[in-house]
């Protein structure tokens, strides 16, 4: 699978994906950028359906998902069979979201978080390793539910 990392906000995330990305990038991260690429207003479920399928086709190994709370792109991301979307306001939720359930997306809100504490979770989300061991078989369980 390609280390590529997609993002993708709706309007009210353009300033913390931007930021998401730039923190990717300084990080050594590869970036697809799935918009949108303007300041219209979109469908938080349609792009939450395009990086989704982007993680569970396996055109990228993770996804980042920004919108005004990030609770819109959680539940939509979600519905996509092969995702597990972690809806995260912490460094801590971040890290264990990965190294626990391998969350493949962020959820994150700019309304919530800001910029600040926003691009500080997605570099927490994006180094943490899944610790597998026990946690396999858990994460085994969730996918069993996708049908
Ligand atoms: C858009 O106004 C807002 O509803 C959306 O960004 C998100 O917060 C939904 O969960």
């Amino acid at each position: 699978m390609p280390d590529i990392i997609a993002f993708g906000s709706d309007h009210a995330g353009l300033a913390l994906r931007a930021e998401a990305v730039r923190v990717a990038t300084a990080a050594g991260f590869q970036v697809e950028d799935l918009g949108p690429f303007s300041t219209e207003s979109v469908d938080y479920p349609d792009v939450a359906a395009l990086v989704g399928q982007a993680v569970a086709e396996g055109r990228a190994r993770l996804g980042v998902l920004v919108c005004g709370t990030g609770i819109g792109m959680s539940i939509a991301a979600n519905k996509v069979k092969g995702v597990r979307a972690a809806h995260c306001t912490t460094e801590y939720e971040a890290r264990m979201a990965r190294a626990h359930n391998d969350a493949n997306v962020l959820c994150v809100g700019e309304r919530v978080i800001g910029l600040g504490l926003g691009g500080a979770v997605v570099a927490a989300f994006l180094s943490q390793p899944f610790e597998g061991g026990r946690h396999q078989r858990r994460v085994d369980k969730i996918s069993a539910l996708d049908r």
